[in-house]
C-alpha cells in the first residue's frame, strides 16, 4: 500500500527534471531487508540493483523523503553518495561537446545516434566485402535501427555467429561505446583479430533503443531517461528489457505506466524490442553466443534471470563467462562479478537475454559495464578509451572460448 502510495507521488510530481536529485546506496544486512530492496525496485529508479554488494537509487527531493522513512522504518542501512546528479551531468556535457569537436570515432566521445548509423554506413562503403550493414527496422519516432554483419570476406554463408547488442537502456551511454568499439576493431583492425572471424560472423546492433538515447541527448534534464518513448497514457516508454517473451510479467518487473521497470502492455509491444526479436529469429540455429551490453556494475550475468535457477548448460555459461573475468582482471585488475542473473541481482523478467537464450543462443551474457565518475553510473567522457578498451579484452576472451568450444 505504502508504495502505492509512492507510486503516485512520483506520477504527480512526474517530471525527471533532475534538479535536487540524489543517488542513495542501500546496504540491505540481511534476506528479509533485502526483500525490502525488491519490493521498492518495483517504484524507484535504481541505477544498480544486485545482492551481492549496496545497491543505488536514483531520487528526486520528494521520494528522498519517503524512501529514507520507509528505509528507517526498516531498519535497512543507507547512505547519500551523490547529493547533486545534476551538477555532474552538466560537467560531462560540457566535456563531451568538446571531445566530439576534436575527434573522429564514435569510442572518442558520447556520439549521437545518426553519427552512429553513419559510421557503420562508411565502414560499409570502406570494406564492402567484409562488412554489411543493414536497416533491420524503426523506433517509435522513426529512426532507422541498423545492423552490422562483420564477415572475414571468404563469402562463406552460414557461419555461426556471435551476436553483440547494445543501447537497450537509454541512459546506459558506455554500451553503444563498447558496441562501436568491437565494430571498429573487428573491422578496422580486422588483421590482429582474423581468428574471430574464421568460422564465425559477428553481428552488431549498436543501438536498440535510438529514441530513449536521444531523448537523454536532448537535454541534459533527461539525462537519466531509461525506457524507449512510446506514450503510455501520462507517461512514456516501456523497459525494454522487461518488454521480450520469455516469462513476460515474471518477476522483478512493473505493470505501472510511469514507472522505470514497466514490462509493457504485452511482450513486443515496443517496435524496438520486436525489431530485435525479428533479427534474432533469422538468425535462428545459428547464434553460439549472444552478448547483450549494460551498465553497470561490472557483472558478467547469465540466464537464467527470471528466477534463481540454472540454465541446462550453466557450465558452459560460467566457463565463458570466466574467461572474460579472467582477462579483464589481468588487464585492469578489475574483479567483474561471474554468474547467475538472478541469483546474483534480483529476478528480473522478460529481459533479451533469457529471450535469446531459449530461442537457442548457446551462450548467452549480460554484461554490466563497470562504474565510472563521480555519478557512479556512466564514465565521464574523458574515460571512455580506458572503458571501450578494457571491455573489449573481456569480449576477445569471451568470444575466444565460444570460437575454441562452442
Ligand atoms: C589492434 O589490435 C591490437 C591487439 O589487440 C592492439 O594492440 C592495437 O592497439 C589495435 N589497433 C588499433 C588501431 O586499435
Ligand atoms: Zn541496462
Amino acid at each position: 500500500m505504502l508504495i502505492k502510495v509512492l507510486g503516485l507521488l512520483f506520477l504527480i510530481s512526474g517530471s525527471l527534471a533532475l534538479e535536487g536529485y540524489k543517488i542513495l546506496e542501500i546496504s540491505p544486512n540481511s534476506e528479509d531487508e533485502s526483500n525490502v530492496v525488491e519490493q521498492l525496485s518495483e517504484t524507484y529508479d535504481f541505477l544498480k540493483l544486485t545482492r551481492v554488494e549496496p545497491s543505488q537509487v536514483l531520487v528526486s527531493p520528494e521520494e528522498y523523503q519517503t524512501l529514507s522513512g520507509l528505509l528507517a522504518k526498516y531498519n535497512v542501512n543507507f547512505k547519500t553518495i551523490n547529493e547533486n546528479v545534476l551538477a555532474d551531468i552538466l560537467t560531462d556535457a560540457t566535456d563531451n561537446s568538446k571531445l566530439c569537436a576534436t575527434s573522429r570515432l564514435g569510442t572518442d566521445c558520447y556520439r549521437s545516434h545518426s553519427e552512429i548509423n553513419n559510421y557503420i554506413d562508411e565502414l560499409q562503403r570502406q570494406y564492402p566485402n567484409r562488412v554489411n550493414v543493414k536497416k533491420v527496422g524503426v523506433s517509435y519516432e522513426k529512426r532507422d535501427l541498423k545492423t552490422i554483419t562483420i564477415t572475414n570476406g571468404d563469402g562463406r554463408a552460414n557461419k555461426k555467429i556471435i551476436f553483440v547488442d547494445a543501447g537497450m537502456h537509454a541512459r546506459e551511454w558506455i554500451s553503444p561505446s563498447v558496441g562501436l568499439y568491437v565494430i571498429q576493431q573487428l573491422v578496422e583492425n580486422f588483421s590482429e583479430n582474423k581468428n574471430l572471424l574464421q568460422n564465425f560472423d559477428w553481428v552488431v546492433m549498436p543501438m536498440i533503443n535510438a529514441d530513449g538515447y536521444e531523448y537523454t541527448r536532448a537535454d541534459t534534464k533527461n539525462r537519466m531517461w531509461r525506457k524507449t518513448r512510446k506514450p503510455y497514457n501520462k507517461c512514456f516508454g516501456v523497459d525494454p528489457n522487461r518488454n521480450f517473451d520469455f516469462k513476460f510479467g515474471y518477476a522483478g518487473t512493473s505493470a505501472k505506466e510511469c514507472d522505470d521497470t514497466f514490462k509493457g502492455p504485452n511482450p513486443f509491444s515496443e517496435p524496438e524490442t520486436a525489431v530485435l526479436r525479428d533479427v534474432l529469429k533469422s538468425y535462428k540455429g545459428r547464434i553460439s553466443f549472444y552478448l547483450t551490453l549494460h551498465s553497470h556494475g561490472a557483472y558478467l550475468i547469465y540466464p537464467w534471470g527470471y528466477d534463481k535457477i540454472d540454465g541446462p548448460n550453466k557450465n558452459e555459461l560460467e566457463d565463458v563467462s570466466q574467461a572474460g573475468y579472467q582477462a579483464i582482471l589481468k588487464h585492469s585488475g578489475r574483479k567483474y562479478k561471474v554468474g547467475n542473473a538472478a541469483k546474483l541481482m534480483y529476478p528480473a523478467a522478460g529481459a533479451s537475454d533469457d529471450y535469446a537464450y531459449s530461442e537457442g543462443a548457446r551462450i548467452s551474457i549480460t554484461m554490466e559495464l563497470p562504474s565510472g565518475g563521480l555519478r557512479g553510473f556512466d564514465p565521464p567522457p574523458k574515460d571512455i578509451k580506458k572503458y571501450v578498451e578494457e571491455s573489449w579484452v573481456g569480449i576477445v576472451a569471451m568470444a575466444n572460448k565460444v570460437v575454441e568450444k562452442y
